[in-house]
């Protein structure tokens, strides 16, 4: 694992595009795992400027998202699927059938789940997966006890996850939907790179854990200390408790 700290959230952000820049140039054909929440709103937007102002080509990157919630479809506001096209998909040159995000709104949520991990395979793995950190350390929608040997799947999601989102439904934790389908921390691992983005002093603690606390199902990003190439960028608030 390799720690970047940089001075503030924006140029932590500043960095993670960059890397995930660096990818797509070096690789133009790149599977990119993404990822949703409030830290990768920012890195989005400097992906879009530099797709607008430097010609950041994406018609050849095919990417997989971590997670949606279950009962959101597509069309939904609150939905992961409405957030990618919001933050990124519509406002790049990605093709529509290279990108993907676990379908919420599936019958047979088990079935989406497994064809979700087929599909990752199919396409060759995860070059670069880019990460945040939940506040109870969930990576993706893994949360504490997750098995670290976990794939694709349905998955119940923790009271402190309901009440760390609830601000984008309402401020309400029970209107946050209860169950997800999220790749497994086993899926996060096989990717090539990852690439964490942790910022704010409210996740300094659980950082510290991740990072040099044991590896623990208890704290599923601590996983990632297995991981051949990972790099977690932090701001000075959330390396505090380093
Ligand atoms: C959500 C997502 C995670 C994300 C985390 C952090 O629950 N499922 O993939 O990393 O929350 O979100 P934020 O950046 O908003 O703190």
């Amino acid at each position: 694992m390799k720690i970047l700290i940089r001075p503030d959230a924006a140029s932590a952000r500043t960095v993670a595009a960059h890397v995930l820049k660096r990818q797509i140039v070096k690789k133009p054909a790149s599977v990119l795992g993404l990822a949703t929440g409030r830290t990768m709103e920012a890195i989005y937007k400097l992906l879009v400027t530099e797709h607008r102002e430097s010609n950041l080509d994406f018609s050849s990157v095919t990417t997989f998202n971590l997670d949606e919630y279950i009962g959101l479809d597509a069309a939904n506001e609150q939905s992961y699927h409405y957030y990618m096209q919001e933050h990124l998909f519509s406002k790049v040159n990605v093709s529509p059938n290279s990108t993907h995000v676990p379908n919420g709104a599936a019958s047979d949520v088990d079935a989406e789940a497994k064809n979700y991990e087929a599909a990752i395979a199919r396409a060759g793995g995860i070059d670069l997966q880019l990460l945040g950190l939940g506040q109870n350390g969930h990576i993706g929608f893994n949360e504490p006890l997750s098995s670290l040997n976990c794939r694709t799947r349905a998955i119940t999601l923790a009271q402190t996850t309901l009440e760390q989102n609830a601000e984008m439904f309402g401020g309400n934790p029970d209107s946050v939907p209860s169950r997800a389908i999220t790749m497994g921390t086993a899926t996060i691992l096989e990717s090539h790179m990852a690439l964490m983005v942790v910022t704010g002093p409210a996740k300094a603690q659980i950082a510290a854990q991740m990072i040099e606390g044991p590896v623990t199902a208890a704290v599923p990003g601590s996983a990632l200390q297995y991981h051949p190439s990972c790099l977690v960028i932090l701001d000075e608030d959330a390396a505090s408790a380093l």
